[in-house]
C-alpha cells in the first residue's frame, strides 16, 4: 500500500472540508499516479471530491461506518477488517491511500511509501497528514527540484517506510 498527499510545510492537508491549495499541475500528477489503481479513502474525502463522486478509471474504496452511505460507483468498507478483505486480491503496490486525515492516520504505518507533494507555504488548516519527518521508520528518500503551479512553489517528495506493517497488524492487534 502507498499513500499520496499534498501537504504544506506544517503537513496541513485540508480546511473546511476542502483542500487548501489549488495546484493544477499537481492534480495532473495525482491523476497520473492513481489512474488504473485502487484508491482507499474516507467518507470525508469522497465528499470533498467534485460532486461528491468517485474518481473515474480507478477502483474507489470508501471507509464509512454509516450504513446510509452507499453512493454509486464505490466499494464500501465498514471496517478495517472489511477493507483488508476487499484489497486482498490486488497487488499491494496498486493500492493507494488518498486521505483524508483520519484515514492517513489509521493506515500510514501500513504504507511502504508516501508520495508527498510538499507545498512550500503555510495556511490556516483543520486537517493534517502525519509528520513523516519525525515518524519512526520513515525517511525522505527523494525530493524533486522546486516546481511552481498557480504561483505556489512545491516539491515532490518520496518517503519510504522501513518498518511497514501488514494491515492485519492493525485489524487484529495482539
Ligand atoms: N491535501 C490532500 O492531499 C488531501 C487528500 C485527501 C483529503 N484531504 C482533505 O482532508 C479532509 C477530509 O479528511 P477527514 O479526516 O475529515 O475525513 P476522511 O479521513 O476522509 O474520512 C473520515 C471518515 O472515514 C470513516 N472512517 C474512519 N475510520 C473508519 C474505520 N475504522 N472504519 C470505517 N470507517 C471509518 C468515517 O466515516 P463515517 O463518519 O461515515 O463513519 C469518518 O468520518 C478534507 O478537508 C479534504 O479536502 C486532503
Amino acid at each position: 500500500m502507498q499513500a499520496i498527499v499534498a501537504a504544506d510545510l506544517n503537513f496541513a492537508i485540508g480546511c473546511g472540508g476542502q483542500m487548501i491549495y489549488h495546484l493544477p499541475e499537481d492534480l495532473k500528477f495525482f491523476a497520473r499516479m492513481t489512474r488504473g489503481k485502487v484508491l482507499v479513502m474516507g467518507r470525508g474525502t469522497l465528499e470533498s471530491l467534485p460532486g461528491g463522486k468517485p474518481l473515474k478509471d480507478r477502483v474507489n474504496i470508501v471507509l464509512s461506518r454509516d450504513a446510509r452511505c452507499a453512493p454509486p460507483g464505490v466499494v464500501m468498507a465498514r471496517s478495517l477488517s472489511q477493507l483488508e478483505a476487499i484489497i486482498a486480491p490486488y497487488p499491494a503496490d496498486e493500492v493507494m491511500v488518498i486521505g483524508g486525515q483520519q484515514i492517513y492516520a489509521l493506515l500510514i504505518d501500513c504504507c511502504s511509501q508516501a508520495h508527498v507533494t510538499r507545498v512550500r507555504a503555510t495556511a490556516p488548516a483543520d486537517r493534517f497528514f502525519p509528520n513523516l519527518d519525525q515518524r519512526p521508520g520513515w525517511e525522505l528518500a527523494e525530493e524533486s527540484p522546486v516546481y511552481e503551479s498557480g504561483g505556489i512553489p512545491y516539491t515532490h517528495c518520496l518517503y519510504v517506510n522501513r518498518q511497514s506493517k501488514p494491515l492485519s497488524a492493525i485489524t487484529q492487534p495482539r
